[in-house]
């Protein structure tokens, strides 16, 4: 039994039949595809926490919340250690289950504040050794739950046809489980990491990035050698496509997500164009109604939509049985596109 459920969008691109299967991974207990993420390095990190010290995680937001429930769960304090960009939403879900939140405000010169988010927590450890580090950003019980896990979950639930499978990048760690999946089981996958434009996850120069939740401030260390292909989505068209996609069909999701989509549009348009593409979503909107979700805000960050849905018609949307139907949620968003070039050609 599937945690996440699959959606599946048929679509006519500019004419041509396409499917867009999106895997929501918001139905995973704490909102996010970090649900379970936090179980698994909780499992790897139980047997050395000392209950009066406790844990303390570097987090952008969802993997604080799954994290702090464990942690309670657990009896053991946690201390989540997030940024001005964690959405307040989940700040104060993760403080609602009695964690410990530090908001580091300094600029980590690389785009973000993860570097010195990561120098908060050296220095605490310093301070304070019985204090326990699952440490995301390193920790093989990241990847391998999604080896183990996630990625099987989705070859289960979507047809044996060759398929681009897109994952968003943070610390990397769901796209290396991704890729030693596919090392292994060798489904017909074209395995697509998504970034965002300002991201060194995956080895371009960092830069200033707006979107919570997707790229990094440094190299992953689960993908030293980057990933090919990769993509890099501009935070423009995350957003747009988030709109686009609650627009015409009324599913809600978070930016990284929107990363997804916009990738995914433009594969279906590619010259060698894809027939099936399938994005692994991370979390829903309830996080970024005060991001990416609000108009305010779309201004303040100079991020006006763009018309990603040109040329696309959704012809209908499947859900599982257990999810609600949307009748009527098809609708045209057609228009004429100008055909880009193989979006992955030359990526790295
Ligand atoms: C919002 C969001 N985007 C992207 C990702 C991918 O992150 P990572 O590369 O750390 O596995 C996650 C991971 O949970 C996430 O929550």
């Amino acid at each position: 039994m599937p945690l996440t459920p699959v959606i599946a969008l048929q679509l006519s691109v500019d004419g041509c039949p396409a499917t867009l299967w999106l895997k929501l991974e918001s139905h995973n207990p704490h909102g996010s595809v970090k649900g379970r993420t936090a179980l698994a390095l909780w499992q790897d990190v139980a047997a050395r926490v000392d209950p009066e010290f406790g844990i303390i995680e570097s987090t952008s937001g969802n993997l604080g919340l799954a994290l702090a429930a464990v942690a309670a769960a657990n009896g053991v304090p946690f201390t989540a250690v997030v940024d001005p960009r964690s959405s307040a939403s989940l700040v104060d879900a993760v403080r609602a289950l009695d964690a410990r939140v530090v908001t580091v405000d300094e600029p980590d010169g690389a785009g973000g504040y993860q570097l010195s988010r990561l120098a908060h927590i050296r220095h605490r450890l310093a301070a304070q050794p019985r204090l326990v580090w699952p440490d995301q950003y390193a920790n093989p019980a990241s990847p391998a739950v999604h080896t183990r896990e996630t990625a099987p979950e989705l070859r289960a639930q979507i047809p044996r046809r060759p398929t681009s499978v897109l994952v968003a990048v943070s610390t990397g760690g769901t796209l290396a489980g991704f890729r030693d999946y596919a090392r292994a089981a060798r489904p017909d996958w074209e395995l697509v990491g998504v970034d965002v434009v300002g991201s060194a996850a995956l080895g371009a120069a960092p830069g200033r990035r707006v979107l919570s939740g997707i790229g990094a401030s440094r190299r992953s260390a689960f993908l030293p050698e980057g990933h090919r292909p990769t993509v890099r989505v501009t935070p423009q068209e995350a957003v747009s496509a988030c709109l686009w996609l609650a627009k015409s069909t009324g599913i809600g999701v978070g930016g990284s997500s929107g990363a997804l989509i916009a990738t995914a549009l433009r594969l279906f348009r590619a010259p060698s164009r894809r027939t099936s593409v399938a994005c692994l979503c991370p979390d829903g909107a309830d996080r970024y109604l005060d991001s990416v979700y609000s108009a305010s805000w779309r201004d303040r960050q100079g991020l006006d939509p763009v018309d990603v849905g040109r040329g696309v018609e959704i012809i209908a949307v499947r859900r599982p049985p257990h999810h609600l139907s949307a009748p009527g949620a098809a609708r045209s968003a057609a228009r004429r596109a100008p055909a880009p070039g193989d979006p992955l050609k030359g990526r790295s």
